[in-house]
């Protein structure tokens, strides 16, 4: 179902994109096949040097998993950092995860080309488009498991934008997300999850991640003919779902270690180096520097009833507080929008210490 209409929204993007922005081939007749797009000259140009830059990276990252002596936190933190940045793990080992999430950009998705133009990222498979914007995964580890919240009177958590990855099975949204990608015709593009799994016991990181996992990670028999599966891009076709073809207890290994390749990458994603609480807005919640006078006039704005804008971009700050009182089970008011309640809270948050 959602591998369809991932599909099917990409199809509908490069109608669009076509006329907009990506040069079409000439000349062929189009039946039930979208047309064969080329991506802009500066788009092109430009992904090289991101493909360039990921494998820098994950150049770096290797040396340090070799060199360095780290705890059992640090080595779990750089090897889900390691398979984030490792192209090999994509049909045409050509995109990272990393591909659309850089952090040079907030990990979000760092071609100017493609943000002026497509907004989507193109996929392993270069002519397949992602249905939508990369969103930024920086700070994403804050989202909890899917659940109804009374006090809001709406589903809260989960992640990507319809919260479909909702961490119920693994107690980590995070996690689960990373299990999406891989197996996403539009996206990295891989038939099978086991191919991912293939994929890291043939990487140069292989040692740390027995380390971390154990040798059964990869304990694996693999059938004779996983690479030249693995090289096919997905999805799967229903009557063969599981094109890599393993026994149960391989399956059941496979399965294993694809899930902690999740949580590898949710470790690395809740660390410091991607959620670095150091803008300027940080600062001023920590009360280590103050607003201009215009800063503190758009807070207020930004958090005002006129714009409504602090509804959907929640800041932890001030009024939130509140919220958080009444979930923690303290008699306090809701907070339905523009009842007179919500004004009693702020008030009453504005006479007491902001949450830290
Ligand atoms: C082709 C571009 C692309 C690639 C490759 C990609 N992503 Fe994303 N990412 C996106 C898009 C688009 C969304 C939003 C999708 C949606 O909501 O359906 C997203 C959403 C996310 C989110 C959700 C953030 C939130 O707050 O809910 C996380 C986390 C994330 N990606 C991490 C990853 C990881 C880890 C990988 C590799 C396993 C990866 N991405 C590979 C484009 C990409
Ligand atoms: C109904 C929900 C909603 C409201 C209300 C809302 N936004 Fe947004 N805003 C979004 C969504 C969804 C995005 C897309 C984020 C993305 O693409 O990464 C967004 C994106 C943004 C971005 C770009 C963020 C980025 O990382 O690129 C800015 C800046 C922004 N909003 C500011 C505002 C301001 C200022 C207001 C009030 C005037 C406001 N928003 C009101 C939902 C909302």
């Amino acid at each position: 179902m959602g591998l369809q209409r991932a599909v099917s929204v990409a199809g509908i993007g490069l109608v669009l994109l076509g006329t907009a922005t990506l040069v079409l081939e000439r000349g062929t007749a189009v039946t039930h096949t979208p047309r064969p797009v080329r991506l802009s000259p500066q788009a092109q140009a430009e992904i090289r040097q991101v493909e360039a830059r990921i494998n820098q990276i994950e150049a770096d990252s290797v040396k340090r998993a070799r060199g360095s002596s780290l705890d059992a936190l640090g080595e779990l933190t750089l090897l889900g950092k390691l398979i984030l940045f490792d192209q090999n793990l994509s049909v045409n080992k050509n995109e990272a995860c990393a591909f659309c999430h850089m952090p040079e950009t907030g990990f979000t998705g760092p071609s100017s080309a493609l943000n002026m133009t497509t907004v989507s990222y193109p996929g392993s498979v270069r002519t397949r488009f992602s249905g939508r914007k990369p969103q930024t995964h920086t700070y994403a580890t804050f989202t909890p498991v899917l659940h109804y919240n009374a006090l809001q009177g709406d589903l809260v958590g989960g992640e990507f934008w319809d919260m479909r990855a909702t961490g119920i099975r693994l107690n980590n949204p995070t996690a689960e997300q990373a299990q999406g990608p891989p197996l996403n015709p539009v996206e990295m593009g891989l038939i099978d999850s086991a191919c991912m799994v293939y994929g890291v016991s043939r990487s140069q990181y292989r040692q740390i991640a027995e380390k971390v996992w154990g040798p059964q990670a990869f304990a694996i028999h693999w059938p004779g003919d996983v690479e030249s599966v693995c090289a096919r891009p997905g999805p799967a076709s229903a009557s063969d779902p599981y094109p890599v073809h393993l026994t149960a207890v391989d399956r059941g290994l496979s399965n294993r270690t694809f899930d902690q390749i999740g949580q590898a990458v949710a470790t690395y994603e809740a660390s410091s180096e991607v959620n670095p609480f150091s803008s300027k807005y940080d600062y001023v919640m920590a009360k280590k520097a103050r607003f201009t006078a215009d800063e503190e006039a758009g807070y207020a704005l930004f958090r005002s009833n006129s714009t409504h804008c602090n509804e959907c971009h929640r800041d932890g700050g001030p009024g939130e507080a509140c919220r958080i009182r009444v979930a923690n089970g303290r008699r306090w008011p809701s907070l339905l929008p523009g009842s007179t309640r919500r004004r009693r809270c702020a008030t009453w948050t504005s006479a007491h210490a902001p949450i830290s």
